[in-house]
């Protein structure tokens, strides 16, 4: 992204960018300052990070605070950025502050570039801040470049370090597996270390997710008090370090998780850390999520600006079980649903070991010809009779040792050349460290998508972490894979996306193992989770909420929950990118009107979802009842969600109070989705309507609607438009 900002606006950046000698670097955005400092013996502290100082003036008055960046081997005894060892063996760092410079990309984007440098040896760390005016977004990386005499070993290197002088902190954290992923849960910071990390490689956050709160001097609150949220841009293993020291001083240190990561960096090379990036907000998280989804759809995430494609997924239907067939039944059944796509999952590749479930064929990226005799070709082809267009599921990063890309290439596999393998889902990574993979896996993807230009649409799964970590190619550097592996991934994606700019893609990995926000520059959504239970989702898409935008977020209505109704199920799918994976010609004709008219509904009301404010009203942990709501930029619209998951036979529910819109304008409120009701319902309130009414701005939000139901696994949702 940074790239295209440069290009577009070399000549304003060479204008205006200056050397500066001052000894303050204050890094803004509209509410904040991060003020760093050049202090005795030139080292670099940060005095203040907060709500935004009145005066210029009111800057000298700080003081030094802690030390910016702070490396291994000197005066502290706490967790360091950066930790290097020297040709000599010396295990020291001295940074010092050589110079800054800030650069006015464009109206709302600075970029505050500082550079440091050893007292003894040739090294410099620049540390890059690129601040998002209007969205109070601050993002941070390192860059360490050196000229001695042969190879330094970086043992951590810090994307960032950042510094906190409160009372209390309180850290939440998303942690969970495959099918129950990020939960939330909140823990008081004391003195020492808390850090959260993950060393599986591909499918990297399978049990925790990227990403961070912490509430200052209090938990953190959804509309009030102080909060930072962070996350970090890597499709990788990562590490957040909490250290609190003996004086209360926390300091977070973020970056990749430098176990087994120890890196020997050339002379003259540069190691580039991932962007760290965060949002601190005086009035509450729900204001940083929002600062996080504006941020993400007009600067990182992958088509942005643009629409989704709702879609009917054949993998909940058939599994590996199809052919030609019944796959046109399902594209027709897509057709009269009404959605954009069909999307054609997982088991249509491998000819002589075919995919007929997840033991045999990836790696063999030809179409089975048992099963598809005509090939992808003429899918494309009945989708485009049928007026929907084509998605394919691929896992090109992975390897079946039952297939003809293991028998002939075992030196691109990553694997113990001398230990018997072990299996994750019956599959192994391909070595992306090594140029040649690279270049397979390219191959692979730009052959489907140039045999077929019409594919619309891909889902890239990554069903295994790394296990049997070994790299035939990288030879005596072993504890560089985890770190190349990534970097060749995304030099894969970037020629896939140089090439197929137009395409859409959704990650994948066995649900919601990959998902931040480097990947969302290549890819326009991820499958946050396999456990499409409309109960277990609400909290899923829930915790997923706080830094990515709904228009990211894939759900979809399938039959993991009997108990569950149809409404209720799409209900909870429209708080994100809607789709479907189930057998339609199976649902009700009630049900399946249902699902037609929804669709209808949805285009009408996604961009608010998609584009539009987020509140979370009502949480649903610790609660029967959850609410969520979505208003439009300019306060026209609103779409307000409300779920009752198992509410208590007398338990009553609580009001909600609306947030984000105009308290002077009226607002027409109608209930939208509503099911038919069906004959001998046992659920009658479900199905009775709300009357439309309109009431001011200021009701809404001061004294709140009855929205909740005592109904098990019920939902409601509400249309809001102003008069
Ligand atoms: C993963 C995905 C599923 C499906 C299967 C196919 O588990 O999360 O949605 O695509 O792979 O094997």
């Amino acid at each position: 992204m940074l790239k295209k900002l440069f290009g577009l606006s070399l000549s304003l950046i060479l204008s205006l960018s200056y050397h500066a000698n001052a000894q303050d670097i204050r890094i803004s955005t509209k509410n904040n300052d991060l003020i760093l400092r050049v202090g005795a013996g030139k080292l670099l502290y940060q005095p203040y990070l907060g709500k935004k100082l009145a005066n210029e003036s009111d800057i000298n008055r700080l003081g030094y605070g802690h030390e910016a960046y702070i490396s291994h081997g000197m005066k502290d005894y706490f967790s360091s950025a950066i930790r290097v060892v020297h040709t000599d063996h010396n295990p020291s760092l001295e940074l010092c502050y050589k110079s800054h410079s800030q650069k006015q990309i464009d109206k709302n984007v600075t970029q505050t570039t500082i550079t440091l440098k050893d007292t003894q040896y040739p090294i410099e760390v620049k540390l890059i801040y690129t601040s998002y005016a209007e969205q109070d977004i601050i993002k941070c990386h390192s860059e360490i470049t050196h000229k001695e005499d042969g190879n330094i070993m970086l043992h951590n290197y810090a994307s960032s370090m950042l510094h906190f002088d409160n009372k209390e902190y309180y850290l939440t954290s998303f942690s969970g597996d495959h099918a129950y992923e990020v939960n939330m849960s909140e823990t008081k910071l004391d003195f020492g270390k808390k850090i959260i990390d993950t060393k599986l490689g591909t499918r990297a956050n399978m049990f925790s997710a990227p990403f961070f709160i912490i509430g200052l001097d209090g938990k953190a609150q959804e509309t009030s008090g102080e909060a930072i949220l962070g996350t970090l841009a890597w499709t990788g293993n990562y590490s957040f370090i909490f250290d609190v020291d003996q004086n209360g001083e926390l300091r977070i240190v973020s970056g990749i998780n430098p176990e087994s990561s120890e890196y020997s960096l050339e002379a003259n090379k540069t190691f580039v850390t991932p962007e760290f990036i965060f949002s601190y907000s005086s009035c509450g998280v729900g204001q940083a999520s929002r600062n996080f989804h504006d941020w993400a759809l007009k600067y990182q995430v992958k088509h942005g600006d643009k629409s989704r494609l709702t879609l009917l997924n054949n993998w909940e239907a058939t599994h590996f079980d199809f052919n030609e067939e019944k796959l046109s039944v399902i594209i027709k059944d897509a057709s009269d649903m009404g959605v954009d796509m069909f999307l054609l999952d997982d088991g249509w590749f491998g000819n002589k070991y075919p995919r007929r479930n997840s033991t045999a064929g990836l790696g063999d990226w030809q179409e089975t010809k048992t099963k598809l005799p005509n090939g992808i070709a003429k899918l494309v082809e009945i989708s485009k009779e049928n007026n929907v267009k084509f998605g394919l599921w691929v896992e090109p990063e992975m390897v079946n040792p039952k297939s003809e890309l293991y028998h002939n290439h075992k030196d691109w596999v990553i694997r113990l050349p001398n230990r018997k393998e072990y299996y994750f889902r019956k599959q192994l990574v391909l070595d992306l460290s090594n140029p040649e993979v690279q270049d397979f896996v390219y191959k692979t993807v730009d052959d489907i998508l140039t045999t077929n230009p019409e594919i619309a649409f891909l889902k890239w799964d990554c069903n295994s972490p790394i296990t049997n970590i070994y790299s035939e190619y990288l030879g005596a550097n072993q504890s560089h894979l985890y770190i190349d592996y990534v970097n060749g991934l995304y030099k894969v994606l970037d020629k896939l996306l140089e090439k197929h700019p137009e395409i859409q893609m959704m990650l994948c990995a066995g649900g919601g193992g990959r998902g931040d926000f480097k990947a969302l520059e290549y890819f326009t959504e991820f499958w946050p989770s396999d456990n499409t239970g409309p109960l277990e989702r609400i909290f899923i898409q829930w915790g997923f909420s706080y830094v990515f935008p709904a228009k990211t977020l894939c759900a979809h209505v399938t039959n993991w929950d009997k108990r569950s109704g149809i409404k209720f199920k799409t209900d909870v799918a429209m708080m994100g990118k809607l789709g479907y994976d189930i057998i339609y010609h199976d649902l009700s004709p009630a049900d399946r009107a249902f699902c037609q008219r929804a669709l209808i509904t949805y285009k009408r009301i996604s961009p608010t979802i998609q584009e539009g404010d987020l509140y979370r009203l009502h949480s649903p942990y610790n609660s029967d009842h959850a609410s969520q709501m979505y208003v439009s930029k300019d306060k026209s619209k609103a779409i307000l969600f409300a779920f009752n998951m198992t509410p208590r036979n007398r338990a009553i529910p609580p009001k909600v109070k609306l947030q984000g819109l105009d308290a002077n304008k009226n607002y027409l409120i109608k209930e939208i989705n509503v099911i038919k009701q069906a004959k001998n319902t046992t659920n009658k309130k479900q199905t009775q309507k709300e009357e439309d009414f309109i009431v001011s701005g200021s009701f809404l939000m001061n004294f709140g609607l009855d929205v909740f139901l005592a109904n098990e696994r019920s939902s409601k949702v509400f249309e809001i438009t102003e008069q």
